[in-house]
């Protein structure tokens, strides 16, 4: 599989998660894990541009697949992505923990629809959960991130 552009050999044990595969076996640690049953959203990534639960799927699964992770979308010395930027500038996040699968599904939410409804923009993130922020300052990130997203220059993610 690709992984943010890299092609990557496929785990030895054919049951590693996805998720596990990233974290451990990669050190992209930026994917977390919450609830490891598909139901927080944490460990969110982009398979082929569209968003998964790396905790659902087997490693091998995405194997002729890309994937994306919140480490694909900047690196360390480039500006953030818009959507990353866009979650700073409106504090869409305070512990953090939830944010890397939230700005993730944003991400594929915006490749589908540059110019998301407030329903889409439900949606879109319905599948995230955040214990901290309340969702109006992630809200108000995701409509932000679209705005930012159609600047001209505005990239998408590096791969994936
Ligand atoms: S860790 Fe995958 S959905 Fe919660
Ligand atoms: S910012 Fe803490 S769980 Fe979302």
């Amino acid at each position: 599989m690709k992984v943010n552009g890299v092609t990557y050999a496929p785990p030895s044990d054919p049951r590693r998660l996805l998720s596990d595969h990233l974290r451990h076996d990669l050190a992209l640690t930026g994917t977390h894990v919450g609830c490891e049953h598909g139901v927080c959203g944490c460990c969110t990534v982009l398979l082929d541009g569209a968003p998964v639960r790396s905790c659902l799927l087997l490693a091998v699964q995405a194997e002729g697949h890309d994937v994306t992770t919140v480490e694909g979308l900047a690196a360390p010395s480039a500006p953030l992505h818009p959507v990353q930027q866009a979650f700073h500038e409106c504090h869409g996040l305070q512990c953090g923990f939830c944010t890397p699968g939230f700005v993730m599904s944003v991400v594929g939410l915006l490749r589908q629809h540059p110019e998301p409804t407030p329903e889409q923009v439900e949606e879109g993130i319905a599948g995230n959960l955040c214990r901290c922020t309340g969702y109006a300052s992630i809200r108000r990130a995701v409509r932000r991130a679209a705005e930012l997203s159609q600047r001209p220059g505005a990239r998408g993610a590096r791969s994936g």
